[in-house]
């Protein structure tokens, strides 16, 4: 109802609410924010209720419309990205779990805080992995300026600031109610990657088959997006510091995995 009041007039978009699965026939992009309850201090908490929805879901996707790429917003959003391409296992390009994209953004909005420069100076700030409390800032890549951030900055900081964007939605529900802009511009951006066919490099969840040294799991890794879905993910390289990470990180979605 609310949407419905933000059509211009001149706009040919219509914007409906309905539990009609019906509906959605044909669509080109699913876009999956529902949950069944909220959480509060992680979000695995409603783990079994959100895998049970998202089957439900994924079962409807696939009697009304099979072709469509599925953009997963819901958390806990590994595991759920995990639960969706199980039940629907030919489409793995088109199964995308969007949050490492959102992660990184405060990543390179903390940076630039921290070092007191704009955002737009900062260049591949990544986050990998979970989109939870193992999630992984790629220090060794960032740069300021097309300088290094490496020789710049000390351990301590490193560690304030992987504390500071694993927490940054706790921060959010502190001081408003969730987070809203930040995670639908990055979904936005996908969406209008793959209607308009225009290619984007972001970290997003996808299944893993031997990439990064995984498979048989939904993590954050750097992909690349048009009309089809994830057309590559891109192997790039981290330094041992990081690689144990995202191990750790893939290690800590399975057991939730596991744990439903
Ligand atoms: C976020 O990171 C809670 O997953 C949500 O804002």
């Amino acid at each position: 109802m609310d949407i419905s009041n933000a059509i211009p007039q001149n706009s040919n978009i219509s914007v409906i609410g309905t539990d009609d699965y019906s509906k959605i026939t044909g669509s080109h992009v699913v876009v999956i924010t529902a949950s069944t309850s909220v959480y509060t201090n992680n979000r695995s908490e409603n783990i079994d209720k959100q895998v049970l929805m998202i089957k439900d879901i994924a079962r409807k996707i696939n009697q009304y419309c099979p072709n469509a790429v599925v953009l997963i917003v819901s958390n806990p959003l590994d595991v759920l990205t995990y639960f969706f391409q199980k039940e629907c296992p030919f489409l793995r390009n088109k199964v995308i779990g969007v949050a490492s994209s959102l992660d990184s953004s405060r990543f390179r909005y903390l940076l630039s805080k921290k070092f007191g420069v704009h955002q737009s100076q900062i260049s591949d700030a990544m986050v990998l992995g979970e989109h939870g409390d193992t999630m992984v800032p790629v220090f060794s890549r960032v740069k300021i300026d097309g300088k290094s951030l490496s020789s710049m900055i000390k351990s301590a900081t490193k560690k304030t600031l992987t504390s500071e964007v694993r927490n940054y939605w706790k921060s959010l529900r502190k001081y408003k109610s969730r987070s809203q802009f930040g995670i639908a511009k990055n979904t936005f951006d996908v969406i209008c990657s793959v209607l308009r066919n225009k290619e984007l490099s972001i970290p997003a969840s996808v299944m893993l088959k031997g990439e990064f040294g995984e498979s048989d799991v939904c993590m954050g890794v750097p992909v690349i997006i048009n009309k089809n879905g994830i057309t590559k993910i891109q192997e790039i390289t981290l330094n041992n510091e990081e690689q144990k990470m995202l191990a750790d990180s893939a290690q800590s979605i399975k057991k939730y995995i596991k744990s439903v």
